[in-house]
């Protein structure tokens, strides 16, 4: 499977995606468990932490039910360091030209940040057909979805960026939304309180949500 089809696959078995930023390496496997037993098994674990790296490669060889993608991709460094780590994808919040190369030169599936028609043209000429529409919310949320569709009726998107629990229902009803994500599935206080408990529940009723609306 090319590198592209793989990022399919992943987003379509598992369409919500925890953005996560550990502090504390200790949480990360008992974090990435917590979101396992609730049906949250793909993770974005974003580089914006010290114990980024780390956490990334304790879940990885720790908990191998979880499908790690390596976020917050920056550069080109951030790229060989996610393949290092054993990301599975890569998640950027832009892009440019150095990390669409990076990632073609590694095989990484990228899912690249756009949240412009120009920055959705660059996607597509790197052969992305699946991008993280962020800052969701505000680069004009849903509407701008809509908009978008427009002239790019065949791409799809992981919109990131202001989504919770209670109006992820209706960004999954969006056409061409193929998964969400959030910082809402593994929020910063339960995971100092280490309320796993709570986490696997936000998952569950996350989860729970997409039964409400058309398929
Ligand atoms: C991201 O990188 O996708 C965002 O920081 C997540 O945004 P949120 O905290 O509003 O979910």
């Amino acid at each position: 499977m090319s590198p592209r089809e793989r990022l399919a696959v992943i987003l379509r078995k598992n369409w919500l995606i925890p953005v996560i930023a550990i502090e504390d390496a200790g949480a990360a496997v008992p974090l990435a468990q917590a979101l396992v037993a609730g049906g949250v098994t793909t993770l974005e674990v974003t580089l914006r932490t010290a114990a980024a790296a780390d956490a990334i490669g304790r879940i990885v060889r720790e908990v191998p039910q979880a499908t790690v993608g390596v976020g917050t991709i920056r550069s080109a460094d951030d790229v060989e360091r996610a393949v290092d780590l054993g990301a599975q994808f890569g998640v950027s919040p832009g892009t440019t030209p150095k990390i669409y190369a990076a990632c073609a030169a590694a095989n990484l599936p990228l899912l690249p940040g756009a949240a412009t028609a120009s920055e959705i043209l660059l996607a597509l000429e790197h052969g992305c057909e699946i991008v993280k529409f962020f800052p969701a919310v505000p680069a004009g949320g849903i509407a701008a979805i809509k908009a978008l569709r427009g002239p790019f009726p065949s791409l799809q998107f992981c919109p990131t960026g202001g989504i919770n629990e209670a109006n992820l229902s209706d960004w999954l009803a969006v056409p061409g939304v193929i998964a969400i994500g959030g910082s809402w599935l593994a929020p910063d206080d339960k995971v100092r309180a280490r309320d796993w408990d709570a986490i696997t529940d936000i998952a569950r009723r996350s989860r729970a949500r997409r039964a409400t609306i058309a398929a």
